[in-house]
């Protein structure tokens, strides 16, 4: 009969660690963790990632010239930010932030009145220059870049700052 007991060794020759040590570690992880999480995002915060652009050089495709009416005016991202696409009959096709200079409202096109229109405040801007004609906004809407190609209508960089400032 074997006794299994004494088959058991009684000396353990390893690393020893100790409750002490063992509670010291998790604490120490547990210190280096939170301060990871705390600053991953004040990081990410200060030092966004390069925003990709348009596919197309720089430039985001947002429709055909048919998209875009005589007479209206249409919101559409460009670079994960508002553009207001417009199209009059005395300045064609033009490109707007649509990110309101006074508070960052959006605007739209406001089709009786032939403006875009901040529906926060009343601010309303010439279509064709992006001026301020009344209310409360400070300042135009920064024109963007943008060109036709084969019909097509591509937007590039704003031309100023763009929103509050
Ligand atoms: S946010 Fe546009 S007028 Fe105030």
């Amino acid at each position: 009969m074997v006794n299994h007991k004494s088959e058991m060794p009684t000396d353990f020759e390893g690393p020893q660690i100790t409750r002490r040590r063992l509670v010291r570690w998790l604490l120490g992880f547990s210190a280096v963790s939170t301060l990871g999480g705390v600053l991953t995002p004040i990081v990410g915060y200060l030092w966004p990632p390069a925003r990709a652009r348009g596919s197309q050089g720089g430039r985001t495709p947002v429709g055909a010239v048919s998209d875009f009416p005589l007479n209206s005016g249409t919101v559409t991202p460009v670079n994960d930010e508002p553009v207001i696409v417009v199209n009059t009959e005395a300045g064609g096709i033009k490109a707007y932030s649509a990110i309101c200079t006074h508070l960052g409202c959006i605007v739209y096109w406001h089709e009786s009145r032939g403006v875009i229109q901040c529906p926060c405040h009343d601010g309303r801007f010439n279509p064709l220059n992006g001026a301020v004609i009344s209310g409360p906004p400070p300042r135009a809407l920064p024109p963007y870049e943008f060109e036709i190609v084969d019909g097509q209508v591509y937007v590039g960089q704003a031309k100023g700052p763009i929103g509050p400032i």
